[in-house]
């Protein structure tokens, strides 16, 4: 009896409870997101300008960052420019400006545009097979945009007009590759960052990319299920200060260089070398342009970069450190271990075949040590893809051939090129010679 009374009195509390919880949580999303279906529209972009003007290494000591932006009302020729340098097809019918494990191609991008200009007002997504926009023509709030950031990603946020997304569907890589899938698509997110940094940098525009972020409410935004990973907003730089120091330029007269462009066009993974043997100088060169990337979230000291010497004149066969923070070679072993580096990568030939192989790891032990260690491990893994993809159009831009090779027993690889415990080998990247060398 007493139990009866209790329940008589419980439920008119239980109903105002679930009907106050309906208020405070279903409510405000549909007010800031109205469920009406706004108008499609396609939109056919310009052609890019696959030319350029730019040089490569000038774009990458000069970095498309700032951390402070002010306004630029972005022209359609700029935003096709920097869309195809991220995604679009550059060669066959399939085949993206930036490299994809398995071609999979789990990215998306996104951008909204906050106020009227050569482009209306809306979101829009990038088809990169027709190099067509999808516009989405709505209203966006700048109050619910800028409630996804914190901080100075806010103020940088408030002060643009045009905020890209590089979002991702993991389960096309995935599907084929289980739980790795996670590690190649953040991965092939680093290489699109760092493309979208270049391309910046060589129109003359900045952007701060921000890893932190309401996700859900970026989805609600662009109704999408796909994965924010990045967001870009694109303006003017207003500060030098966060500019990445130009270092020591080891050769080549910049007017002889590729353009970032001609470097974006280039770039293929390339899996067949001829023989002869690479300059120093070169691979100097090119690890120490690629090597100024603007860490997200993290910094040097958690990358290990081991190459892998077979064929480099100047550098003996063997394998050496080489220090990011001054750009200075170590040896540590006189063996060419190529052969052995083969068999741990899974016998691809290409390890073997190359020149010289780069090694690129992660420090496990940071990246454990975060209270976030998926967010940890994520950041890390963008900042090496920014690495490789500066790595590949360099490569590319002297005519040398490069691939970024994912798959690979792990502990086989750390044995040979001797790693310091905790770290994790997480590329590996034949350099080789091809007909088209430049040097
Ligand atoms: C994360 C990642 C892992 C990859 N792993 C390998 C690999 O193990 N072996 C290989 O030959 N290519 C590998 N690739 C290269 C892709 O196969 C290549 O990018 C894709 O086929 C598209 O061709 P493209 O780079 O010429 O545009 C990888 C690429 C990425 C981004």
């Amino acid at each position: 009896m007493i139990v009866l009374q209790a329940r008589r009195h419980y439920k008119p509390i239980a109903l105002a409870l679930l009907l106050l919880a309906v208020l405070v949580v279903v409510l405000p999303p549909l007010l800031l997101f109205p469920t009406y279906s706004p108008e499609m529209t396609t939109l056919t972009l310009p052609e890019p300008d696959v030319i350029g003007s730019m040089p490569l290494s000038t774009a990458m000591r000069d970095s498309g960052y700032s951390s402070v932006l002010s306004d630029h009302q972005m022209r359609i020729d700029e935003v096709s420019q920097l869309l195809w340098a991220v995604q679009g097809i550059t060669h066959g019918s399939v085949f993206r400006a930036v490299p994809s494990a398995g071609a999979t191609y789990p990215l998306e991008l996104f951008f909204v545009q906050m106020d009227e200009s050569e482009l209306e007002e809306g979101y829009y997504h990038y088809i990169p097979q027709e190099h067509q926009l999808e516009w989405v023509n709505t209203t966006v709030d700048r109050g619910v945009v800028l409630s996804a950031f914190m901080g100075d990603d806010r103020t940088a946020v408030s002060s643009v007009s045009t905020v890209y997304f590089i979002l991702a569907n993991y389960s096309r890589t995935t599907a084929r590759y289980g739980d790795r899938g996670i590690q190649y698509v953040n991965l092939e997110t680093g290489h699109a960052v760092q493309n979208f940094l270049l391309q910046l940098s060589s129109l003359g525009l900045k952007t701060r990319p921000i890893t932190q972020f309401g996700k859900v409410w970026i989805q609600n935004l662009l109704s999408t299920s796909f994965v924010p990973l990045v967001a870009l907003p694109v303006g003017l730089g207003n500060d030098g200060a966060s500019v990445p120091q130009a270092r020591v330029h080891f050769c080549c007269a910049e007017e002889n260089e590729a353009t970032v462009e001609q470097a974006i066009m280039k770039r293929r993974s390339t899996r067949d070398y001829i023989n002869g043997t690479i300059p120093f100088t070169v691979i100097a060169d090119i690890l120490n342009d690629s090597s100024s990337i603007e860490y997200l979230d993290t910094d040097s000291s958690i990358l290990d970069v081991r190459v892998v010497a077979g064929q480099v004149d100047g550098l003996g066969p063997g394998s050496y450190n080489y220090w990011l923070v001054n750009g200075s070679f170590t040896e540590l072993s006189t063996l060419d271990l190529r052969g052995d580096l083969m068999t741990a990568g899974l016998s691809q030939p290409w390890i073997e075949d190359a020149q010289l192989d780069l090694v690129i790891s992660v420090d496990m032990g940071w990246v454990n040590a975060e209270p976030d260690s998926s967010y940890a491990h994520r950041v890390a893994m963008i900042s090496i893809g920014m690495m490789a993809q500066n790595i590949c159009l360099k490569g590319a831009a002297y005519g040398l051939g490069t691939v970024t090779v994912g798959a690979f027993y792990e502990d086989q690889v750390a044995t040979v090129v001797d790693l310091p415990g905790g770290f994790k080998p997480i590329y590996i990247m034949p350099i080789g010679l091809t007909s088209e060398f430049v040097g």
